[in-house]
């Protein structure tokens, strides 16, 4: 094959080495702009895990490479004057010109044709080439020229970084955040080799003006960096090459390859440097390409196989990358943190290491993490349960546990009234060992009903029917039963969701109320804007169904204001058109919803808590913000709301919700650090060890699940005995299957301690 690589990075070189390596008979050109020695940027990190890859790949380039590794297996956050060590990592750094000059000498002992100061623009320069490799960076000239066809995305990050040098080692990767009269500052540092280290400084953009930076050159941003971290640096100078500030670019594209020509590394998509992986990423595209050229039929073939895979891949590894990279835009919204939390959140920001992933790498950090966040929580048992186990109190009522079973609509009552479906629903998720029970969104009036199965507190026999589940629930299980009041606005008089999921009923319908009239779907019915007089008359029925739960003996109640329903649909600009008082600023908007929640913590119980699910952005241009959300929520603090239950979306039929694992988990951070109120994550999570990272590095207070306790209603009793913890609340009943301690279990200590080396 006739092969044209331009770009002459890790990526290109690499694929270069691999395919001449695999058939000396290709003929191999790279075009690289720069001269040899000529190349920005400091050291590369490596995780161990990546180099059994390289080493399977070539052999010879992998004993170059890791024969002058600087190697370490600690992370250290600074902060506040403290230093938390997280050890078991396992990472290795080299200089980034060492590790070309490797891979130069590698291909040109190859054969491979190597062009320096050659920069192809067009393609067309290529000549005959069977294939033409993009591997040209992230500012990619081939990608461009046809965006058409590989069709890029390129966000822009928010904030400035700069990526600099310095002299002094360090002995982990290190983390510096510095906070002074200017704004915030963060710091990325580790260690290339015996002399020298990377240290990248990201801050937000205001921090940047603030500093004059946005009009400093090297010189100026290495004085003034310098003495912000003087004793940090410990007299160590700041170096420079190319440095610039600049904000990071994730590259994205649709189709990885054209005819013949194919994107590779950082022109394919790019992860944000805070994860480590570009490199790596730019490597192994690499090995998988030509591995596919070597094993597919054709080029064709082999390019799509290529494309399909290493797309998946990065996806994934993307989304991690996108994670962390909005941690560290937002880290000072967490300046307010112990430094214990500080770092865990830190160590934890992307869900790639998990609690449980933590305290195998180093178990005494993982052991002293659960202690601190025991402690706090007023525990003092040795050992410490994981966060998950930890009480949690909202006023006079006190949780066994952060776990709770999400509200979901069963569409099984009959004119609101529930029967025993709900009962043993409800009835086997307590037994199962949540904490915390919300029942389904039940309706304040009948017309008030998303479809004609929903549950509703409205007729005087519903009392009676949900007081026998919650007395089923406080006399049989640990757990505190809440009740969700809702309202279903412009959202009703539907189907029930297995006949038709938010389809208008053909038959036996109501006439709907709403903020504006606006209907949800184009073909969803077009409900009349309400009156003051309709006003009145919800906010009554709210009351009045407060009284009843509390009557029924409802621990907690939940007023929805999420998911596009009545209160929700107050509170989002695209469903509230209002010109009155009730429309128009976020202040106005939520003026309805607040006075439903004031009158209805005037009648509910004070020793009771109450808790409001809201979105908390619709995921749809021109809907309501996180910022608007913080201020709802701060304003429902103080009216006497004692937690957020932290959702998003179903506001607007053609939302664009961006679901990964986890993904409202950020929404329930800022709202619990901008309002400074608890708040109940909820979303995706579905493991143990997410649970008690979300728990321990402060994003929320209680975790919600809602799916899984759908396949597993003893999920709680389930993560207790995989977490090996004795103190869950086993129903006596089934005491028979409650694992044996671990001191009983040998084999298992054995194993753990087998896995941890
Ligand atoms: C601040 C920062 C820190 C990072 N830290 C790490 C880290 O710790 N670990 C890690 O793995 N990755 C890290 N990366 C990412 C890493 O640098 C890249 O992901 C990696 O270099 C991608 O390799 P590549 O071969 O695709 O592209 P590049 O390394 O960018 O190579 C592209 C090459 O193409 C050449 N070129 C461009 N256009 C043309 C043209 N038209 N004609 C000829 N030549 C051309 C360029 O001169 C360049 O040499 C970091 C990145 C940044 C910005
Ligand atoms: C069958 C079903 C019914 C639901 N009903 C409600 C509801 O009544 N009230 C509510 O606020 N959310 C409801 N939801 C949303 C869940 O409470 C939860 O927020 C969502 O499913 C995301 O959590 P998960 O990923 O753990 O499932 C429902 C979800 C499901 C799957």
């Amino acid at each position: 094959m006739k092969i044209t690589v331009i770009g002459g990075g890790p990526g290109g070189l690499y694929f270069a080495i691999l395919m001449r390596r695999a058939d000396p008979r290709h003929e191999i050109t790279v075009h690289e702009r720069n001269a040899p020695d000529d190349t920005f940027g400091w050291g590369v990190v490596f995780s161990e895990a990546t180099l059994d890859n390289l080493e399977e790949a070539d052999a010879e380039s992998f004993r170059s490479i890791t024969e002058t590794f600087a190697k370490w297996d600690a992370v250290d956050i600074h902060f506040k004057g403290e230093v938390i060590r997280s050890g078991g990592h396992g990472f290795c750094g080299i200089e980034r010109k060492r590790l070309l000059n490797i891979l130069q000498a590698r291909a040109a002992e190859l054969g491979i044709d190597l062009r320096y100061r050659s920069e192809i623009a067009d393609p067309d320069a290529c000549g005959d080439s069977d294939l033409i490799v993009a591997a040209d960076g992230v500012n990619s000239l081939l990608r461009t020229r046809y965006a058409d066809d590989f069709r890029p995305g390129i966000r822009l990050g928010e904030a400035k970084f700069v990526w600099l040098g310095t002299t002094r080692p360090f002995e982990a990767f290190t983390f510096f955040s510095r906070e002074n009269e200017h704004g915030f500052f963060q710091v990325h540092a580790y260690q290339y080799d015996a002399e020298r280290s990377t240290f990248i400084v990201e801050c937000d953009e205001e921090t940047w003006r603030k500093a004059g930076l946005d009009r400093a050159g090297e010189r100026e941003t290495v004085a003034y960096l310098e003495e912000v971290f003087r004793e940090e640096l410990q007299g160590h100078p700041l170096l420079t090459n190319k440095s610039e500030w600049i904000n990071f670019r994730t590259v994205t594209n649709e189709h990885w390859y054209r005819g013949n020509i194919v994107l590779l590394g950082d022109a394919a998509r790019t992860a944000h440097f805070s994860i480590g992986s570009g490199t790596k990423l730019a490597m192994e595209d690499a090995i998988c390409l030509e591995l596919c050229l070597r094993e597919q039929p054709g080029l064709e073939a082999a390019l799509a196989a290529y494309e399909a895979e290493r797309k998946w891949y990065s996806e994934r590894l993307q989304q991690m990358a996108e994670e962390s990279r909005r941690w560290f835009e937002t880290v000072k919204l967490r300046r307010h943190l112990e430094p214990e939390q500080f770092a865990y959140a830190m160590m934890t920001r992307n869900k790639r290491l998990g609690h449980d992933q933590l305290r195998l790498r180093d178990e005494e950090y993982g052991a002293r993490v659960d202690r601190w966040f025991a402690r706090k929580a007023g525990v003092t048992a040795e050992p410490a349960p994981p966060p998950m186990f930890t009480p949690f109190r909202l006023r006079d009522l006190t949780l066994a546990n952060r776990i709770v079973c999400s509200p979901m609509c069963m569409y099984s009552a009959e004119d609101g009234t529930v029967n025993d479906w709900h009962l043993v629903h409800l009835g086997a998720r307590a037994v199962g060992g949540a904490g915390l029970l919300i029942a389904e969104m039940t309706d304040v009036s009948a017309d008030g009903r998303i479809s004609p199965g929903c549950a509703g507190m409205y007729r005087p026999e519903h009392v009676p029917a949900w007081k026998r589940v919650v007395d089923f629930v406080h006399g049989w299980s640990r757990a505190k039963i809440g009740l969700q009041l809702g309202h279903a606005g412009r959202k009703g008089s539907t189907k029930v969701m297995w006949e038709g999921h938010d389809q208008p009923l053909e038959r036996g319908g109501w006439p709907l109320i709403a903020a504006s009239a606006v209907p949800y779907h184009a073909h969803s019915a077009v409900p009349k804007a309400m009156d003051r007089a309709d006003m009145e008359r919800v906010k009554e029925d709210f009351v009045r169904s407060a009284r009843m739960a509390d009557e029924a003996g409802f621990d907690l109640l939940e007023v929805h204001m999420a998911h596009g329903y009545l209160l929700a649909g107050f509170l989002s600009p695209l469903s509230n058109r209002r010109t009155d008082e009730f429309g128009g600023p976020i202040g106005n908007r939520m003026r309805f919803p607040l006075e439903v929640f004031r009158a209805v913590r005037e009648v509910w119980p004070a020793a009771k808590p109450m808790a409001v699910r809201l979105s908390a952005i619709d995921w749809k241009e021109g809907g309501q913000t996180i910022e608007e959300s913080i201020a709802v929520a701060r304003a429902l603090k103080e009216a006497g709301c004692d937690i957020i239950d932290v959702s998003s979306g179903h506001t607007a039929s053609d939302e664009t919700p961006e679901l990964a694992r986890c993904y409202q988990v950020p929404f329930a951070e800022r709202i619990r650090f901008g309002a400074g109120i608890p708040t109940i994550a909820v979303g995706a999570i579905s493991r143990h060890g997410e649970i008690n990272a979300i728990l321990a590095s402060g994003a929320a207070d209680l975790c919600a699940l809602a799916r899984p306790h759908l396949f597993d209603p003893h999920f709680t009793l389930r993560a207790a005995a995989e977490q090996q913890w004795h103190d869950a609340p086993w129903p006596p009943q089934y005491i028979a299957a409650k694992p044996l301690p671990r001191e009983k279990l040998p084999w298992l200590e054995r194993e753990r301690k087998k896995r941890r080396r």
